[in-house]
């Protein structure tokens, strides 16, 4: 997955004790295609060293303003120069302090002044510096000018306190970057969806379930939030941690499913069903756990609502995409469910292509024809899907 291919990011490290988790973030920066320059004050120096940052960067490390090898000893203008973004992780009080006051008395802050690209910073202190009103002013300041304050979270820190101050994990601030250079198509939108499986309950302790890992849905509902929606997700069990700027709402049933989407529907500009919904659930669920008896047993069957299909027959319907997994006979299915719950747009895949794995092979099927994507991770499908559905969305405020 190369998300950050192409782009030249310098990273600020700060003297804080979470300056060691720059050094994944490094990483997985990295990994994922950025050139990444890492400048590193001489706080920072003290607790994670060059040496750490060049092998892990493949880049060489800055820490002075006159450093010898900028030939014209002009580092904090070239280093700057063709960058698409600086991100200072960790960034101390004193760091915030002394940005948001326009300092330029070291590397870092010089180039932050001189830099005419994004800055983004991720806050890291004890819960009582990020609270003083000096700090929460300096960072006020520097949302004002423009600066993307990236966390702090809350939680255990280094100094024994629980708190807010913590900086963000490095997964969580890669997510960001990522977040950060995605085209907010989807600004001003609200986007509705259902993801995972739905369990119908037989008696206390069994269901009917689908297979279902969730993780198409949990990508879409990423990509989506990323674009600059407002994500709501109603989801079946799985196990996937929310994600970042996502609003979760959990449900078992499809009957709980249904419910929770037309509780969250009002003001909704999209609708995307991709939870594998139970289609019948028990007629009735046994209040205690069944016995057995060594008998057969049946258990009768009731259909479930199709929720995609209710949203869509709305007369105020949102923009409606359904999900269809199939085991053959991909196009002539997808295109049979598009027109049957009458959906502007479909994505069709076949199950030995994508259930439960991390890649996936999908078409997307529209009023134009079919758009088969090549096969790619969930999280790249994701992407395109999202930027395919913003496409074909009336203006804002213009359904
Ligand atoms: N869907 C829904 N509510 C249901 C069933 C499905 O919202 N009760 C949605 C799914 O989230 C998905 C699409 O409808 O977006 C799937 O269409 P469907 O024809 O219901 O798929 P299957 O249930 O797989 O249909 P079949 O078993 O007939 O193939």
């Amino acid at each position: 997955m190369n998300r950050l291919q192409g782009r030249k990011l310098v990273l600020g490290v700060t003297g804080g004790v979470a300056a060691y988790k720059a050094a994944e973030l490094v990483r997985l920066l990295g990994k994922a295609g950025a050139d990444v320059h890492v400048v590193l004050t001489e706080g920072g120096a003290r607790f994670v060293t060059a040496v750490t940052f060049q092998a892990l960067s493949g880049n060489p490390v800055w820490t002075d303003l006159w450093d010898p090898r900028m030939d014209n000893n002009m580092a904090h203008i070239d280093l700057v120069r063709g960058a698409d973004a600086v991100l200072i992780a960790p960034a101390t009080a004193d760091c915030l302090a002394r940005l948001a006051q326009g300092r330029a008395d070291d590397l870092l802050s010089t180039l932050c002044l001189a830099r005419d690209v994004p800055l983004l910073v991720a806050p890291a202190m004890n819960r009582q510096m990020w609270e003083h009103p000096a700090t929460q002013r300096n960072v006020a300041c520097l949302a004002g000018d423009g600066v993307t304050i990236v966390g702090p979270a809350a939680g255990e820190q280094a100094c024994g306190e629980t708190g807010m101050g913590r900086m963000l994990e490095p997964e969580e601030l890669f997510e960001a970057v990522i977040a950060f250079f995605v085209p907010k198509r989807l600004a001003g939108r609200k986007v509705v969806m259902t993801a995972g499986p739905t369990y119908e309950a037989i008696d206390p302790v069994r269901a009917i379930t689908n297979t279902s890992s969730g993780k198409m849905g949990y990508a879409i509902a990423a990509a989506c939030a990323r674009a600059g929606a407002e994500v709501v997700l109603v989801s079946g069990p799985v196990a996937l941690p929310v994600p970042a700027g996502v609003k979760r709402v959990d449900v078992r049933s499809a009957l709980d499913m249904r419910a929770a989407v037309f509780d969250a529907l009002p003001g909704a500009d999209v609708f995307v069903g991709v939870a594998a919904v139970a289609d019948y659930r028990p007629m009735l669920a046994a209040e205690h756990k069944i016995k057995k008896s060594g008998e057969q047993m049946s258990i009768t069957l009731t259909p479930n609502p199709d929720i995609l299909a209710e949203v869509a027959a709305l007369s105020d319907a949102p923009f409606c995409v359904g999900f269809a997994a199939e085991s053959r006979d991909l196009d002539a299915y997808a295109e049979g469910k598009r027109a049957n719950k009458k959906l502007p747009m479909l994505v069709g895949n076949l199950v030995a292509d994508g259930l439960g794995g991390d890649d996936n092979t999908v078409v997307l099927y529209d009023d134009a024809g079919r758009h088969p994507l090549p096969r790619a991770a969930k999280a790249d499908l994701a992407a395109q899907i999202v930027d395919h559905m913003a496409g074909l969305l009336p203006p804002v405020g213009g359904r």
